[in-house]
């Protein structure tokens, strides 16, 4: 019988959630899959595989509580950034995942790219950016600050949260950066951003409105 490799890679993706010893397993396989290639050091291929549980893997307190936060962003063009497969708000949604894309039914608009490049977005496109549980996974977070207050118009919001405890150990394997909330309060301002912080629940959530 000949065996799909997809197939192959779900079913031990599965048996990784349960704790089962299948990482050489799935890297073997992973290198059948298009979308699995390189898995888990490629971060495309990891996020794509994260991907087919991402709605589980935040608990619902922090959903609930960052829904009721962006509420007064409803009905405004909000663009989200690492949107993942899920969006808080209708959003232009912006991943590096294609699986999550897929998987997230909140976005008016799909984009793949990365956040470690230049946003392909013109100049004062958008109302609010959301970047929720993203900034850790990006190295140039400086372009990504400057690049969302050039994609935001004058005094629009950009939110960010982020776990103010140490994310799980398999999602850690692609932080690339673990700031204080003190140090993303100053670095997020000195990209042209007024900053409020505030710390509930298990999350620093930063609200922001663009100043320059
Ligand atoms: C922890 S998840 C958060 C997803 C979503 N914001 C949420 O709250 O559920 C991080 C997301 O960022 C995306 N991501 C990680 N690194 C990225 C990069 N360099 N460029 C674009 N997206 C990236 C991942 O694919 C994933 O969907």
């Amino acid at each position: 019988m000949k065996i799909n490799p997809e197939n192959e890679f779900l079913k031990n993706l599965i048996k990784l959630q349960y704790g089962l010893k299948v990482q050489n397993t799935l890297k073997k396989i992973s290198s059948k899959v298009i979308w699995a290639r390189g898995w888990p050091q490629n971060k495309k291929s990891f996020w794509n595989a994260e991907a087919f549980m991402w709605n589980h893997k935040i608990d619902a307190d922090p959903r609930k509580l960052i829904t009721q936060e962006l509420k007064p962003l409803h009905g405004k063009k909000n663009l989200d950034l690492g949107c993942g497969s899920y969006s808080y708000i209708p959003s232009t949604g912006f991943d590096i995942s294609k699986k999550m894309l897929d998987f997230n039914d909140n976005c008016l608009q799909k984009v793949t790219g990365d956040l470690e490049n230049k946003l392909p977005f013109a100049n004062k496109s958008f109302d609010s950016v959301t970047a929720l549980f993203v900034l850790n996974y990006v190295k140039n977070y400086p372009q990504l600050l400057s690049e969302i207050s050039r994609v935001l118009k004058f005094q629009g919001i950009f939110v960010a949260a982020l776990y103010s405890r140490n994310i799980n150990s398999w999602q850690r394997q692609k932080e690339v950066n673990k700031l204080s909330k003190e140090k993303w309060k100053n670095n997020i301002a000195e990209a042209g951003f007024s900053v409020k912080l505030n710390k509930k629940q298990v999350l620093w959530l930063f609200k922001c409105v663009k100043s320059t």
